[in-house]
């Protein structure tokens, strides 16, 4: 067979086509068209399998690489504002309030339209205490935190002087009268009070602390 005369192929078509061929011409039997339908739906089934994926080229959707999430940060171990801010109060001395003048200074500044900043807070009235009531407005300040902290905050583990206490004040809230919270006699006193308030830190432990709450 394998080197023998070429096949001669009586109906080179196959045979499903030639008697489909046959099928055409003659519109009217019945079984012919079946035939037809069945040869139409063996070629959809086999279009429809065509299509199935093959699995090896498929796109990479396979099971994503499991990446370890970072092990957490170690604690850092800043220290609680509320125990600093009541360390700072034990800290502060009354000589020192003195020596930086925060009574005198703070005590008689006025707004840009002339009014004290005691006229309405001499007392601590409306949470802030200016004035020249040397021990009251120490005592407020060191005993109150409330009062402490328009003066001083706690920032990135340490106290820092509070400046947007008083820019509020003096900017941002609307009904409050102006003035100028960086320029003005009470900012040095506030800051001389704060590093020798620092330097009594420094040579520590501090006395014991004043807050009250
Ligand atoms: C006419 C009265 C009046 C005068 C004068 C005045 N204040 Fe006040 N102050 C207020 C009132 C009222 C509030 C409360 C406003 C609020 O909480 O909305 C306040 C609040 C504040 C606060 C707290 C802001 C905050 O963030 O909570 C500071 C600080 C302050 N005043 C500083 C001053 C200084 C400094 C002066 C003088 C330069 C001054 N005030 C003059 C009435 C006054």
């Amino acid at each position: 067979m394998s080197t023998g005369a070429p096949i001669q192929r009586v109906n080179p078509m196959p045979r499903s086509l030639n008697s489909l061929a046959s099928c055409l011409v003659r519109p009217l039997q019945l079984p012919c068209h079946m035939r037809i339908l069945g040869i139409l739906a063996a070629v959809f089934v086999a279009g429809c399998m065509g299509d199935v994926p093959t699995g090896g080229n498929a796109a990479p959707d396979a099971a994503p690489i499991a990446i370890d999430a970072p092990p957490p940060p170690p604690p850092i171990d800043a220290p609680d504002p509320a125990a600093l801010i009541k360390e700072w109060s034990g800290c502060m001395t009354l000589a020192n309030f003195k020596t930086a003048k925060m009574a005198v200074t703070w005590g008689s500044l006025s707004t840009t339209n002339g009014q004290q900043c005691a006229n309405c807070h001499s007392t601590g009235g409306q949470g802030f205490i200016a004035s020249l009531n040397e021990t009251v407005y120490f005592q407020m300040v060191t005993q109150q935190s409330a009062y402490m902290l328009k003066y001083f905050t706690v920032d990135s583990g340490k106290v820092i002087v509070n400046t947007q206490s008083l820019k509020n004040a003096a900017i941002t809230l609307t009904d409050h009268p102006r003035f100028d919270p960086t320029n003005n006699p009470g900012m040095p006193a506030l800051q001389k009070f704060y590093d020798l308030t620092v330097a009594v830190k420094a040579a520590g432990p501090c006395p014991a602390p004043v807050l009250v709450n």
